[in-house]
């Protein structure tokens, strides 16, 4: 079985880990020292060689991301982190963030440094305001210690960094329009080409990178490439953060080896809450399509997941068991997307507006049969027609839920309503629903 891996949480549990002393007394900071002292392109090729992938969402490889940014260019280069986090279910860089702010300004050190990048920014949700006040007073405690600023670690190379807290926009998580946002814009996905590597944060060129995706840097250049690629999979290197969500008898954070199953932990979690049974799942956060109890050994990582028809996205396991409603999940879900839709193009400007309208009625008693080929209808029209994926993603609990739970959509037709007694949480007398 594979066995945790805690590397980013080693220290999550020291009541200081969060501090200077609490970094330091583990090595913290060596790593950006010894990188220093490295030429940056050997840098950038040492993240290569690890394999490590992006931790956003969609894995793109990291230091294929840094070698795309021109160099001797005379142009600004920005490195800009993406510590937006708003996705449904998805809960690991806030977390990383409260417990060990540090590591990922020493990764943005390194980072920033093997791009020739001068400025750094941080892009933080604006909702959480201990996790911003835990960065900004992380950020002060590195200026004065000399890690920031001018000649840092007297190397001779300089770095400003800077925090930005959002407004609260899930689409400022996508990174175009979170440059936007960044710019003072309001924040809207931006056409590509150009991509940021050629024209990003005021149209110079510069690297967006997921909050994980930075803190798994340290330890890299710390302990090399293949001790990272050691771990994971043939393609999906490394250790990460699975976010464990739901009902469950402990949910938080498990770092391990990608590849493992939810099976195994689940097993490290104590299983699913005492009497109840696994219904469905999401493994990569809401917008993900789901997966049920037939994919318990599904390999998480990014080839395995999508090999059994999902994504591996953010890694949020939000679990559901059989007391839950999957079509008032979804409504859920699809409330969030038609909330969040930036209003930019018309399939999910709209789109997202009538998926609603036509769920509620399902799950209020008023659908028809006929709705359910209409619902996949417009999902197909929002599919690969949206100017960002957001749209793509709000089409996925609903293709998803129709595939596995089809006879719980006719249920609530038939019942004409929820079959489920929100209040007992069981399913009302005689009604049969499930695959
Ligand atoms: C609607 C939407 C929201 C997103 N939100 C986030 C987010 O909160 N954090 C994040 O790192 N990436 C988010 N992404 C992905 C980013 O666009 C980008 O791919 C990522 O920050 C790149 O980092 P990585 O290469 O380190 O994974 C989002 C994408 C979309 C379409
Ligand atoms: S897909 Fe949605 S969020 Fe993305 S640009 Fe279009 S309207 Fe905006």
């Amino acid at each position: 079985m594979t066995k945790l891996m805690p590397v980013l949480s080693a220290h999550w549990d020291e009541k200081d880990s969060f501090t200077m002393a609490g970094y330091k007394r583990h090595g913290g900071y060596d790593a950006a020292a010894k990188a220093l002292k490295m030429e940056p392109d050997a840098v950038i090729q040492l993240v290569k060689d690890s394999g490590l992938r992006g931790r956003g969402g969609a894995g793109f490889p990291t230091g294929m991301k840094w070698g795309f940014i021109p160099q001797g260019d005379n142009k600004d280069h920005y490195l800009v982190v993406n510590a937006d986090e708003s996705e449904p279910g998805t809960c690991k860089d806030m977390p990383l963030l409260l417990a060990n702010p540090h590591v990922l300004l020493e990764g943005m050190i390194i980072a920033s440094y093997a791009i020739r990048a001068k400025y750094a920014f941080v892009y933080v949700r604006g909702e959480v305001t201990h996790v911003v006040r835990r960065v900004q007073q992380a950020i002060e405690d590195a200026y004065k210690a000399g890690y920031l600023g001018k000649n840092i670690f007297g190397s001779g190379v300089d770095l400003e960094l800077v925090m930005h807290v959002g407004a609260g926009a899930y689409i400022c998580g996508e990174e175009t329009a979170l440059l936007d946002s960044l710019e003072g814009f309001r924040g809207q996905p931006r056409l590509r080409p150009p991509f940021p590597a050629i024209a990003g944060l005021y149209a110079r060129p510069t690297v967006v990178n997921n909050v994980e995706s930075i803190a798994s840097v340290p330890s890299i250049i710390a302990n090399g490439a293949e001790w990272f690629s050691s771990m994971g999979t043939e393609k999906s290197k490394g250790m990460t953060l699975y976010s464990l969500s739901g009902h469950v008898q402990n949910p938080g954070q498990f770092e391990a080896p990608l590849g493992i199953t939810l099976r195994e932990i689940l097993e490290l979690a104590g299983g699913i809450r005492p009497g109840h049974q696994l219904k469905f799942w999401t493994p990569g956060g809401s917008s993900t399509p789901i997966f049920t109890a037939d994919h318990l050994d599904t390999p998480l990582d990014y080839e395995g997941v999508a090999a059994a028809g999902s994504m591996l996205g953010t890694k949020a396991l939000q679990i559901f068991d059989e007391t839950t409603c999957v079509v008032r999940a979804v409504l859920r879900w699809s409330e969030f997307y038609e909330h969040e839709s930036c209003g930019k193009c018309t399939p999910c400007r709209e789109g997202t507006y009538w998926l609603v309208q036509i769920i509620q009625d399902l799950e209020n008693g008023k659908g028809t049969e006929a709705d359910l080929e209409k619902l996949l209808d417009l999902c197909d029209n929002i599919m690969g027609r949206s100017f960002c994926a957001l749209g793509d993603g709000a089409t996925s609990p609903i293709t998803s839920s129709i595939k596995y739970f089809r006879d719980e959509y006719i249920a609530h037709v038939t019942n004409q309503g929820c079959p489920f007694d929100p209040h007992a949480s069981t399913l009302f007398a005689g009604t049969k629903v499930g695959a």
